[in-house]
């Protein structure tokens, strides 16, 4: 053959080598399908080179020949060796076929055409259903065109093939799903109606707060006028006192309706409210109404700063962390003395994993307020963080010293309880972690979330998934507003492939999903755990477990 000009003469031979063998019907075939003309040099040329060749053994020349021409970077050169060779292989070769196919959805890859690549590895997928290959390019397509659903599906097929057990098809997995979750998430968040969450919810957050003026406002007992209706913010207290909480936000609005000379509860209406907003997952409301408090000219120093506080907190969940740094900074500047400042900015310090931060934040914390459990615990569990990630003995045997003496000085604090359980767990004391998590019980039996961390502890020590689904349950009985419990158990379902059931725990919790941060997440479980129903059943494979997903 010739080598002139390297396009057309490839061309050519290919042609003239087609020709040879399909004759005098594929001579107008070609001359029909190709603008070309071909010369008679060429087809002579060929003719002779073919004689004992079957379709299928020239089906694999052009094959071999894309391959090197794909090798050498020449990807429309190889797709049409690759055309060719599909063109001619026998029917009966169906995986050969495939490969073809595939391999030319890799040339279309490189050529990033990837309506192309979709429908070759469609075509190979239809020969094959469980061709792996195919199926990561379709999915890395998918991707590349924004089509997430379809690229979780395909990337869901591969990882059943792969057993969850490559790393780069898992973190394609989870790439793919959070996407599909931010998607889902920002749509349902604006259809989402605000719910009320459980009470123990409700108590835990206000418990974060050492010095929060206005709760205190709200649990003193002040002499009922009893005649007549209460309104504005003392109606707002009462439903606080008798835990109807759903008629705070009206009570608190109406307070602030009423004229300067009527009302004498402005800035504690709005911080009330504000609260409200923020547990009923109305960040944009509490964010506006945080700071009329922070703003304002009557409102007391201690209030100003737990309303930077709660503020910071929204920046947090929001992933606006500039802004949330920032309320801490004029927080601390404004109230240096107050502890709730340093204990929440370290919170904040440990999710960001900037452990040594953390530390010095619980420290001051405890420093300016020494009787306040749940910052004193958390330090503890922070030192023992620290600790782990420096591979520190001393400081890790110190943190537990002081987990125990936390215990012994706050004997009723369910968190201090908790958290060191969960702290045995993770270092295989699980003994202690059971007892510690009956006398968390005992102080506090309408806490839902330790019934959850005693399941989890009983399947990583006994493998226990029975009791561990029957502790998860009993949380849900406790309280059906248990995001928590939803959604660890959701995630148990999912290990044990009861992925119906896992789906639907999955929806529950996003139900009570409050910030669109926790949506993502629970949105990527459930799209996880749908696709593998749907692809399981459609493979013939038994669901796994979506292991390293996060
Ligand atoms: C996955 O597991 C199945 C059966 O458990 C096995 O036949 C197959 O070879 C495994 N595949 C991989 C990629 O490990
Ligand atoms: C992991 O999967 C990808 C995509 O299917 C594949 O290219 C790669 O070779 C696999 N790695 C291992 C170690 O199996
Ligand atoms: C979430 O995504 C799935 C799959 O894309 C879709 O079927 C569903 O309607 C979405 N739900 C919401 C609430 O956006
Ligand atoms: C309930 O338990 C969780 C941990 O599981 C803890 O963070 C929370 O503070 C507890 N609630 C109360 C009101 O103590
Ligand atoms: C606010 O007060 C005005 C009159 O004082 C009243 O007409 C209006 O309905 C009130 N709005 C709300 C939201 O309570």
């Amino acid at each position: 053959m010739s080598s002139s000009g390297s396009g057309l003469s490839s061309l050519k031979w290919q042609l003239a080598l087609g020709l040879g063998a399909i004759g005098a019907i594929g001579l107008t075939y070609w001359y029909m399908k190709s603008s070309k003309k071909i010369s008679l040099h060429s087809i002579e040329e060929t003719k002779s080179n073919d004689v004992d060749e079957s379709p299928f053994q020239r089906a694999q020349r052009y094959k071999s020949e894309g391959n090197e021409l794909f090798r050498r970077g020449k990807y429309d050169e190889a797709i049409l060796a690759y055309n060719k060779a599909i063109e001619i292989i026998p029917d009966e070769y169906k995986a050969d076929l495939a490969t073809y196919y595939q391999n030319r959805a890799a040339a279309y890859e490189q050529l990033k055409k990837w309506s192309s690549v979709i429908a070759d590895c469609e075509k190979a997928i239809d020969l094959n259903n469980k061709y792996e290959k195919a199926l990561y390019r379709r999915a890395k397509a998918y991707e590349m065109i924004k089509d997430f659903e379809n690229a979780l599906d395909d990337v869901t097929s591969v990882c059943l093939l792969q057993n969850f057990s490559n790393q780069s098809s898992l973190l394609m997995a989870d790439r793919v799903l959070k996407e599909l979750g931010k998607k889902n998430a920002s749509e349902a968040i604006k259809t989402r109606k605000p719910i009320i969450p459980s009470k123990n919810f409700i108590k835990t957050y206000f418990a974060s707060f050492s010095e929060d003026t206005v709760h205190k406002k709200l649990l003193e007992t002040t002499p009922l006028l009893g005649q007549g209706e209460l309104r504005g913010f003392l109606k707002a207290k009462l439903a606080f006192a008798t835990e109807k909480y759903e008629e705070i936000i009206p009570a608190c609005t109406e307070e602030l309706n009423f004229s300067e000379s009527e009302s004498n509860f402005k800035i504690e209406a709005l911080a009330l409210r504000a609260s409200f907003y923020f547990l009923t997952g109305q960040f944009k409301e509490a964010v506006e109404d945080l700071t009329s408090v922070i703003d304002s000219e009557t409102a007391e120093l201690s209030v100003k700063v737990n309303a930077l506080i709660k503020r910071s907190s929204i920046y947090m969940q929001t992933e606006k962390l500039e802004e949330c740094l920032a309320d801490f900074e004029k927080a601390s500047n404004l109230g240096p003395t107050i502890s709730d400042v340093f204990h929440h900015r370290g919170q904040v310090m440990l999710l960001l994993e900037k452990t040594e931060e953390a530390r010095k934040d619980f420290d001051k914390a405890v420093e300016l307020n020494p009787n306040f459990p749940i910052a004193l615990v958390q330090k503890c569990y922070t030192d023992y963080r620290y600790a782990m990630q420096v591979q520190d003995v001393d400081v890790l045997m110190k943190s537990i010293e002081d987990f125990r003496s936390a215990i012994a000085k706050f004997p009723n604090c369910p968190e201090t309880f908790i958290l060191f359980a969960q702290v045995q767990t993770e270092r295989q004391v699980y003994q202690e972690a059971e007892e510690l998590y009956h006398k968390a019980l005992k102080v506090d039996p309408g806490n839902a979330s330790v019934y959850v961390h005693k399941g989890l502890l009983l399947l990583q020590w006994k493998g226990d998934i029975e009791a561990a689904v029957q502790f998860m349950r009993q949380a849900i009985e406790i309280d059906e507003k248990c995001e928590f419990a939803y959604e660890t158990l959701g995630t148990v379902e999912v290990q044990r492939g009861n992925l119906v059931i896992a789906i639907d725990l999955f929806n529950k919790a996003i139900a009570l999903g409050r910030s669109e941060m926790e949506m993502v997440h629970l949105f990527s479980l459930r799209d996880a755990a749908a696709s593998q129903l749907k692809i399981a059943s459609r493979m013939g494979i038994g669901p796994k477990l979506m292991k390293g997903l996060s």
